[in-house]
């Protein structure tokens, strides 16, 4: 199948390269091919790809908050524009977004019917960004991930491998909570939405098992055989630009589940030879 995969460069498209290199893979990033940019509908028409999948967007969480029209221009309203070029294709187009469109105001995490409410900058431009996507095109897998972590990205389980051999007291916070998932792992269920097309709609696609970003970080050193010094803070100890949610952990209630999410660090960090 030919597939065009837009934001290739980052972290989850590195995954999907490799899990996808079976298909016919059309690769665009910036500078080159930027979302914002409306005249990547014609591009996207002259290419002419069987189905769109967009990992392109402003990720930076914190920065966000300062850069609030830019994180728009990217997570919403470039995303409308990819949503009219697979109309105008008659393509269906996977999306990614985030746990961050939540709150957090929840014991038991969020199915993928809930309504968002976001209460970051970088969640309302992500949820803004699946309202126009729902608005434009039936055609959509919208994905719904968190805690992403694997090769050629900033992610939590390199910070935390970084922190360890620098040596000195870890404190993480214990409050909030998350399924941490393993792009590989993610991608591989992003290829099976694509070989067996299932129901248009919302999916969450996460690892299973939700924890705090303390346990995450434990069982990060346990696992890699680091002792260190760890010491569990509440988010109140921990001042960031953008509020988090306290608990955001999705629900997959519609797809195979993924493996748990303890198997799949323990992959990832043999891949890296930790
Ligand atoms: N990372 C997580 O923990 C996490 C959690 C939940 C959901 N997600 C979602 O998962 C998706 C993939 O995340 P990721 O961590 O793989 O992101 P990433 O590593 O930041 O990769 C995003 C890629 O998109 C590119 N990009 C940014 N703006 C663009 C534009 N205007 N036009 C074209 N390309 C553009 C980036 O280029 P530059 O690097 O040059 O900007 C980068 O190559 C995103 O939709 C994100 O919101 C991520």
């Amino acid at each position: 199948m030919k597939l065009l995969i837009i934001g290739h460069k980052g972290m989850l498209g590195t995954a999907l390269k490799e899990v996808l290199k079976g298909h016919q893979l059309v690769l665009w990033d910036l500078p080159e091919y930027n979302i914002t940019d409306e005249t990547i509908i014609d591009k996207m028409v002259a290419e002419n790809p069987e189905v769109v999948i967009n990992v392109a967007a402003f990720t930076d969480v914190d920065g966000a908050e300062k850069h609030k029209k830019e994180a728009k221009a990217v997570n919403a309203d470039g995303v409308a524009i990819l949503a009219e070029g697979c109309e105008q294709l008659n393509t269906p187009l996977i999306h990614i977004s985030t746990d961050y469109v939540f709150d957090g105001q929840t014991t038991d995490g969020y199915r993928e019917d809930d309504p968002p409410k976001p209460i970051n900058t970088y969640g309302k431009t992500k949820a803004e960004g699946e309202k126009k996507l729902r608005k434009i095109t039936e055609a959509y897998f919208l994905v719904r991930t968190q805690g992403l972590y694997g090769p050629n990205g900033k992610n939590f389980v390199d910070t935390m491998l970084e922190k360890g051999k620098a040596g000195g007291e870890i404190k993480i916070v214990s409050d909030q909570f998350i399924r941490p998932t393993y792009t590989f792992d993610l991608a591989r269920a992003i290829a099976v939405l694509i070989d067996t097309q299932p129901d248009y709609g919302i999916y969450h696609l996460v690892n299973e098992g939700t924890v705090s970003w303390y346990e995450f970080a434990k069982k990060i050193f346990e696992l890699a055989d680091m002792p260190v010094k760890l010491k569990a803070i509440s988010s109140k100890e921990y001042k960031t630009a953008a509020k988090r949610p306290a608990n955001s952990s999705l629900l997959n209630t519609k797809f195979k589940p993924l493996r748990p999410w303890t198997e799949a660090l323990a992959d990832y960090l043999k891949s890296k030879k930790v």
